[in-house]
């Protein structure tokens, strides 16, 4: 099982094997479905064609404007919308976008909502209990926590979090919210510590690391979401056109992994890698986040 790590450069993650792999050599639209703070988009700008256009993507409008300062130089190539990639054919119809030559998903979060957002991302700081990439809706990490069952709170932190103490922390977080609700990171960092002892602490994760993981996959409804995108991203694409999709969780890998060999299976599509390409050595050390990164990559051919 692979987790985020809580520090994280303001770096994007494989960017020269993207830059290279998704360059559109010929020019027509880039579709960046989580433009973040813009790293891999201007890396694929900077590679393509000079007739590359850009449609960035983000459920985060402060991603967006961060986005928007680093692209400012591309001027009218690069158009961003705020949204989720779980609709991403409709994002794209509305942008006047019918085919792409390069689609990207890099999931999970940012550097900056991760240090900088204050929404609760981080276990290293207090902070409200919030974890949404899209702060204007849906329920709260706090809500979450607060009101899931035991038992489901139990499942989600085993199967997104693949954390081995998933009952005892669901009892802890059960019993801690009913003397007082939990509302901050420190709060929910507690019952983690309450709940493991001590001698079960991992030795190089934070030992509330698998839990803010499983918590804000399941605040996100991240695996659902990727499900739902892949499709819609594979149809999307141009004839020759590429899907990059890097993720760093085992859960999600899978689901990209199956994904893209049933599209192969189905005749149009053909997988660039027969494994998905990780992070050297070198980019590890500049980069503790690329620790966990997996990128696969899915090709519609020519002639299909
Ligand atoms: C790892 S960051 C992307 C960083 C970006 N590639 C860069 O180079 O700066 C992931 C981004 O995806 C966004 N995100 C996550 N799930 C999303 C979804 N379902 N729809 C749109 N954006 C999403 C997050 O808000 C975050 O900004």
């Amino acid at each position: 099982m692979q987790t985020d790590v809580a520090s994280a450069a303001h770096l994007p993650v494989l960017a020269d094997e993207v830059a290279f792999l998704l360059r559109p050599r010929r020019g027509g639209w880039i579709v960046d479905g989580t433009v973040g703070m813009g790293g891999h988009a201007e890396r694929l700008l900077e590679a393509g064609a000079s007739a590359t256009r850009l449609l960035g993507v983000d459920q985060d409008p402060e991603a967006l404007a961060r986005a928007g300062v680093r692209l400012a130089r591309f001027g009218d190539r690069v158009a961003l919308v705020r949204g989720s990639f779980r609709r991403l054919s409709a994002l794209a119809a509305e942008a006047g976008v019918a085919e792409a030559v390069s689609i990207l998903l890099d999931l999970g979060l940012s550097s900056y909502q991760l240090d900088e957002s204050g929404r609760g991302f981080s276990f290293l700081r207090e902070e409200p209990l919030d974890m949404r990439f899209d702060p204007s809706t849906g329920r709260t990490a706090a809500d979450l926590v607060n009101s899931a069952p035991a038992d489901v709170l139990a499942r989600l932190l085993a199967e997104l979090g693949e954390e081995r103490h998933a009952r005892r922390i669901a009892r802890r977080i059960a019993e801690r919210r009913r003397a007082a609700p939990l509302r901050s990171t420190a709060d929910l960092v507690a019952a983690v510590k309450e709940a493991v002892p001590r001698a079960a602490w991992p030795a190089r994760l934070h030992v509330a690391t698998r839990t803010f993981q499983a918590v804000r996959m399941a605040v996100n409804d991240e695996t659902g979401a990727l499900a739902d995108a892949l499709p819609q991203a594979a149809s999307l694409l141009a004839r020759g056109g590429r899907l990059g999709v890097i993720s760093f969780h085992s859960g999600e890998d899978r689901i990209v992994k199956h994904s893209f060999r049933s599209l192969e299976n189905a005749g149009s599509f053909v997988q660039l890698l027969r494994r998905p390409m990780e992070a050297g050595r070198d980019e590890v050390e500049h980069n503790p986040r690329a620790r966990s990164a997996k990128l696969r990559v899915l090709e519609r051919q020519v002639a299909a």
